[in-house]
């Protein structure tokens, strides 16, 4: 199958992450093909270990450090991939993390956090696609593809604010696939379950992960919940992600894909 990457630009965000769902996005569309991948998280010593990956490869890569929560390092980054490469055909829009503790009740939250929540999760992918969009405009194509989260579907698991803010992107994602559908701009949401990336960093508070053992046991209870009897991983993340930015899915637009093993039907 032809993917149609070819002569394409893409930029993906949270990119960093050297076990995380971003850099496994641009190493995929790296290897299907694209003509340049661009690379950009909040932590630029990272995302340059990506850039460096995806050249390897055999594809142009930058990479761009910027804070997705801030919006004129999001245009200066926006710019710069058109600056460089003159066109973005594919926006992954991955960068994201949770900010507070599970288990701690929403009315014991601090207002700051729910704020820094919407901010990062909702408004950071919105303030990164909004700079794109005029350009996938002007060419009258676009693929877009933003990360949301099973938690949405999981309300015994105290995500509680985390899960709003991706609630959000998925209607995010259904409006402005209505919106910009007329311009030949496809957007689209993967929702995965959870892998073992960098994301529950926040949740140790610095404290290294648990040991082996208690991380199986930990991972066996969650497994009754999830049909296919495994977690899901950084690859399956990105084979889903990459296949809705290609042209094999360019009659798809304004839909969430749950990706977790059956655990969110
Ligand atoms: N891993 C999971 O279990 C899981 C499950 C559901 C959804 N998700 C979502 O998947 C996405 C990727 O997470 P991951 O699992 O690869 O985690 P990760 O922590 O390994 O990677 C996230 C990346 O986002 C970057 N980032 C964080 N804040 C940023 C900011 N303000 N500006 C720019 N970059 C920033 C980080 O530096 C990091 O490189 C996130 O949106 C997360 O919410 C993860």
């Amino acid at each position: 199958m032809d993917l149609g990457f070819k002569g394409k630009i893409a930029l993906v965000t949270g990119a960093g992450s050297q076990v995380g769902f971003g850099k496994e996005t641009a190493l995929l569309l790296a290897k299907e093909g694209c003509e340049a991948v661009a690379v950009t998280d909040v932590n630029l010593e990272d995302v340059k270990k990506t850039a460096e990956a995806v050249k390897k490869l055999g594809c142009k890569s930058i990479a761009i450090g910027a804070d997705i929560t801030k919006k004129t390092e999001v245009d200066a980054m926006v710019k710069r991939a058109v600056d460089e490469y003159g066109k973005i055909d594919i926006l992954c829009n991955v960068a994201g993390a949770i900010l507070h503790k599970d288990y701690v009740p929403l009315d014991e939250q601090k207002y700051e956090t729910w704020s820094k929540q919407i901010d990062l999760n909702l408004f950071g992918t919105m303030y990164v696609t909004r700079a794109v969009i005029p350009h996938m405009r002007k060419q009258k194509h676009g693929a877009i593809v933003n990360i949301g989260s099973g938690s949405t579907h999981q309300y015994s698991m105290g995500v509680g604010m985390y899960a709003i803010s991706k609630y959000a992107i998925d209607l995010f994602t259904k409006q402005l696939a209505y919106q910009e559908g007329k311009n030949g701009i496809r957007c689209n949401c993967i929702a995965p379950g959870p892998a073992p990336t960098n994301f529950g960093a926040v949740l140790r508070e610095g404290a290294p992960p648990p040991p082996p053992e208690q991380m199986k046991k930990m991972r066996d209870a969650m497994l009754v919940a999830f049909p296919l009897g495994r977690m899901g991983t950084a690859t399956d993340i990105a084979n889903i992600t990459v296949i809705m930015a290609s042209e094999a899915t360019n009659y798809i637009t304004g839909q969430v894909i749950q990706v977790s093993g059956g655990n969110v039907m």
